[in-house]
């Protein structure tokens, strides 16, 4: 699989309540009247965000307002925002502008800071993780209408949804970076501009984003380091879940074998396809690096780079799409991103990504709607793509990318740089992501060397808790309890979330959330079993779950 397909949040989870099948239908028509009294007995609603005046309104941001109950489909409030096209330098003639949706925290004592939200691609727009995975409300595939977020990560910080590189999305311009460190000088200009505009003069920044933005994240944070300008580009930690950081071959080819044969009870691969395909693996010397490298502490680097599958005409090593194409057979709506997924594909807002992906007739992609652009101060008229159709690295070849090189930030220093800089840096993965493996990711990591020592010691083996919380309507649900693994060594974090896809804060909000507290340092670490820290106490046990199934009488009709 190419790296061009690197995106986040296309097909999340649907949830129990909006699921279409009869059998759920039944199961809620009992159900519903009692969670609908819920939602209109309880509004979410933030009660400084009442009390509160415009808190960022100036001359300077007043063209970027956005009318909070103005959202087209958005039935609520959705409180103080800023939306708009800022310039990437401070010349007066420059044409090209990056795309924001900024949202000032609801939290009463939020400090001095804003937190960046960047989806991969590469060309792959933020905005995707603003609906369906962090934002404020949420608009999950599947789903007939917007639901208020109560996990949204502006309940914690300051939050900064951006469109980047030009050729994402609303940008405007004509894409002619080369390279990622091209990226971050764009990516700081436009930052700049940010800051003059909302007078964010020296707050702490904290950048964090998912997939191909594993190589946008530690990029942009080390040229935030290498400005050495606290003023303006004031880095105090990174955090990217399911992220390419190192060589594809490596993250993606070598796992691929021990991760289906560990999923094998979901995939139901016939054996003969199985005996066949160990072998390819073993000639492609895939079975022999796996059991060498994939070690805690690992062997001493670097680690060796193997042949590129694509550069031989059989593609016999390109046990990925050998995979690929053999699960699809079995199940056709199998969902690379969320391994558990079957038939029936639910449609997305953010429109298909691939041909034969399914598109309901009359179907509008939301960000490709006037009265949408109208609203966020778009140009009107742009034609949105969750991911772009032009090639966001100009006509030049990104070097510094694992498109042609094996040299990622987790091993060429630029990652090292930030983990070294920060001791703040959290790296996250989906265990039901088959896209960008949880094992892979590790495998990249093990070839890393930062503060003084290569690796990680131990396999992340810590079992993580997230907190319960109330849910305050049934579209956007948490699991609490342990949810994972993690382990923290010389400045990283890694952690999974053990039902996360790979839009992971989509898929698992609760885990999402708690690591943004760990990132904020307002939460010491993935073990605490505090509450959420927006939170006054503890449910354990009165969460709507438990209200649902002990005081609903929800019986199952045997249908
Ligand atoms: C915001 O939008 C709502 C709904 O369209 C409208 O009633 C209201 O007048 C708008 N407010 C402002 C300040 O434009
Ligand atoms: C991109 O174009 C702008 C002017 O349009 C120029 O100033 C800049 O140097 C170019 N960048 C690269 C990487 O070629
Ligand atoms: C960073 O800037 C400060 C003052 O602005 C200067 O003293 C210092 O040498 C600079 N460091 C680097 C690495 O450029
Ligand atoms: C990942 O590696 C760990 C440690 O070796 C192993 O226990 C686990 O089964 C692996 N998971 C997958 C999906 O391959
Ligand atoms: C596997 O490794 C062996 C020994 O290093 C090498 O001769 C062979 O060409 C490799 N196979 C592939 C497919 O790269
Ligand atoms: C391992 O890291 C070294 C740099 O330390 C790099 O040169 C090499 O390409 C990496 N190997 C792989 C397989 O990524
Ligand atoms: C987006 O809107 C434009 C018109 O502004 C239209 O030409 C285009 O087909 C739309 N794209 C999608 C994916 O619906
Ligand atoms: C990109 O690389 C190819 C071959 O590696 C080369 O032919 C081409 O000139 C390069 N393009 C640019 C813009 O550097
Ligand atoms: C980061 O942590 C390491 C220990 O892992 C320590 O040696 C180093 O001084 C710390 N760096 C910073 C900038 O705090
Ligand atoms: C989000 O903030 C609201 C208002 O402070 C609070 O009621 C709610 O519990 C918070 N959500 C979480 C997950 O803590
Ligand atoms: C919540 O529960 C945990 C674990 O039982 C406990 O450590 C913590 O103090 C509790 N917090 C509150 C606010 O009750
Ligand atoms: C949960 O709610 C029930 C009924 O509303 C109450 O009797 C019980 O004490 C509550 N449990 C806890 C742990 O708060």
């Amino acid at each position: 699989m190419r790296l061009s397909t690197l995106f986040g949040a296309l097909f999340c989870a649907s949830t129990a309540l909006a699921g279409s099948s009869l059998h759920k239908r039944n199961v809620f028509n009992k159900a519903r009247p009692m969670v609908e009294k819920r939602v209109a007995n309880e509004p979410f609603r933030h009660p400084e965000l009442q009390k509160r005046a415009l808190r960022f309104l100036t001359d300077k941001t007043q063209e970027f307002a956005v009318n909070g109950s103005g959202i087209p489909e958005v039935p609520f409030d959705i409180g103080e925002s800023y939306a708009g096209l800022l310039p990437i330098s401070d010349s007066p003639d420059e044409t090209r502008k990056l795309f924001f949706w900024f949202f000032p925290s609801t939290h009463p004592d939020c400090p001095k800071e804003v937190v960046i939200w960047l989806n991969g691609g590469p060309g792959c727009s933020s905005l995707s993780g603003l609906l369906t995975e962090n934002g404020p409300f949420t608009w999950e595939a599947g789903t007939l209408a917007p639901v208020q977020n109560p996990y949204s990560w502006t309940n914690l910080t300051n939050m900064l949804w951006i469109e980047q590189p030009i050729g994402v999305g609303y940008t405007q311009g004509t894409p002619n970076i080369t390279n990622e460190v091209e990226l971050a000088d764009e990516f700081r200009g436009f930052y700049k501009s940010f800051v003059d505009t909302f007078d964010t003069h020296s707050w702490k920044t904290y950048i964090t984003g998912e997939s191909y933005a594993g190589f946008y994240v530690p990029y942009i944070a080390d040229g935030f380091i290498q400005a050495n300008d606290t003023e303006y580009f004031n880095l105090a930690g990174i955090s990217i879940n399911d992220p390419i950081i190192g060589d594809d071959t490596v993250q993606q080819q070598v796992v691929i074998l021990p991760y289906v044969e560990y999923w094998q009870n979901l995939m139901y691969l016939n054996d003969s396809f199985m005996e066949r395909i160990r072998e390819h693996d073993k000639f492609c010397n895939y079975t022999q690096y796996f059991e060498t490298y994939f070690t805690f502490p690992p062997p001493p680097g670097p680690f060796p780079v193997l042949p590129d599958p694509f550069s031989t005409d059989s593609y016999t090593c390109d046990q990925f799409d050998n995979f690929y194409s053999a699960i699809l057979a079995v199940n056709p709506c199998f969902n690379i991103y969320h391994i558990t997924e079957t038939c029936p594909h639910p449609y997305s807002q953010l429109g298909i990504i691939n041909t034969g992906d399914y598109k309901p007739p009359n179907s509008q992609v939301y960000f490709n709607r006037t009265d949408v652009q109208e609203a966020l101060h778009a140009v009107v008229g742009t034609n949105w793509l969750q991911c772009s159709d032009v090639n966001v690295f100009g006509d030049g070849n990104d070097t510094s990318s694992a498109q042609d090189s094996s040299v990622g930030p987790a091993n060429n220093g630029v990652l090292q740089r930030v983990i070294e800089y920060t001791n703040n840096t959290i790296i996250g993965s989906g265990d039901l992501d088959m896209l960008l493996s949880t094992n892979g990711t590790l495998l990249a990591i093990q070839n890393m060397t930062w503060n003084g020592l290569q690796g990680l010691q131990e396999y992340p083996s810590t079992l993580l808790y997230a907190p319960d919380h109330p849910e305050y309507n049934g579209g956007s649900l948490a699991g609490s309890g342990y949810q994972g693994h993690w382990s923290h060594e010389r400045g990283l974090t890694f952690y999974t979330a053990q039902l996360a896809g790979h839009e992971l804060p989509g898929y698992t909000p609760g885990v999402a959330y708690r690591m943004l507290e760990i990132l904020l340092g307002r939460i010491d670490n993935f073990s605490s079993k505090e509450p959420f820290t927006t939170q006054s106490g503890n449910f354990t046990g009165n969460s709507t779950l438990y209200k649902r199934s002990m005081e609903m009488e929800i019986e199952y009709p045997l249908l």
